[in-house]
């Protein structure tokens, strides 16, 4: 009966931009199961009693966006330390009657560089530029491999500051200013500032100091080649694009729903940057 197939969602508010529904239903036709996954609009007063009754509404969980991941950590049952540590739960999931919370930005991050860089994390040594909630799951991620001088680089060094706090000593905070001196020895940058979204020529630093061979990454994947990305390209440097780290924090949740864990493929990315650009 289609009533027990399981059900999966998004839930923002607004929805309709959200690419998650295409990759979750690739997947789900790839590997024939029947379930489903949609976008649902719900209004954040409206977002507590939503989540507390997935199981009366026929879902096994889903996930968040804004503007509902911070809400979210006070009503799951249970909390991941990926969403306790970043700050915010974007996968949720019904386990032995408890509802659970994750935040799998950190893995999609470090997925995508194993599978586009093997090997990205030998240098302990990276910088981040920006301090917004993108930037605490990338810190989770260099956290979680180990690396030990993670420098965070914001046009507010108070809010770089907040997050060294929080994230303890391998974490430090310093303004963008700097950036030349301390991408001399980073193996790895992060762009995780809106800076170079489309429409934004802007670069969050000069990139005549990105240091050779530094693997240069972006969160932002409109455009998928933002200007950063283009200017360390031309410098001959390694670079990765954010739409990979998009796709691979979807396994998780896909994994937790529908019992298989699924693969990025070339064809995933192909349909959803095809997807890109502005939509009505
Ligand atoms: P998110 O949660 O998606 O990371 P956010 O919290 O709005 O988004 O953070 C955006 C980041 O981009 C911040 O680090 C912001 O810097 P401030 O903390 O100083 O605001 C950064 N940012 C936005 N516009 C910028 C600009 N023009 N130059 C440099 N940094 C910028």
């Amino acid at each position: 009966m289609a009533e027990n197939l399981p059900r999966a969602f998004v839930c923002g508010h607004p929805i309709k931009h959200s690419r998650s529904p295409m990759i979750h239903g690739y997947w789900l036709t790839q590997y024939g199961i029947e379930g489903s996954y949609q976008a649902v609009d719900i209004a954040p007063e409206d977002f507590s009693s939503f989540l507390k009754t997935l199981r009366a509404q026929g879902f096994v969980g889903g996930n968040l966006t804004i503007p509902h991941k911070e809400a979210a950590l006070k009503i799951v049952d249970r909390l991941d330390p990926s969403a306790s540590e970043i700050g915010a739960v974007n996968t949720v999931w019904l386990r032995d009657g408890l509802l659970w919370g994750a935040n799998s930005d950190y893995h999609g991050f470090a997925a995508n560089l194993d599978q586009c860089q093997p090997g990205w994390d030998k240098s302990k040594i990276g910088v981040i530029l920006g301090a917004g909630g993108a930037s605490r799951a990338i810190i989770y991620a260099l956290q979680s491999r180990g690396f030990t001088d993670i420098r965070v680089l914001n046009r507010t060094v108070s809010r770089a500051q907040d997050l060294a706090d929080a994230f303890g000593p391998t974490v430090s905070a310093h303004s963008l200013a700097d950036a030349k001196v301390l991408l001399a020895d980073a193996g790895l940058v992060v762009n995780a500032t809106s800076v170079g979204m489309q429409g934004d020529e802007g670069l969050p630093i000069d990139p005549d100091w990105l240091a050779p061979e530094t693997l240069v990454s972006d969160i932002v994947y409109v455009p998928l080649e933002t200007p950063l990305l283009a200017a360390a390209r031309q410098r001959g440097l390694p670079t990765v694009d954010g739409l990979g780290m998009l796709l691979h924090q979807a396994t998780l949740g896909f994994e937790r729903w529908f019992g298989v864990q699924p693969v990025v493929t070339e064809e995933l990315r192909a349909l959803v940057v095809a997807d890109l650009g502005p939509k009505p």
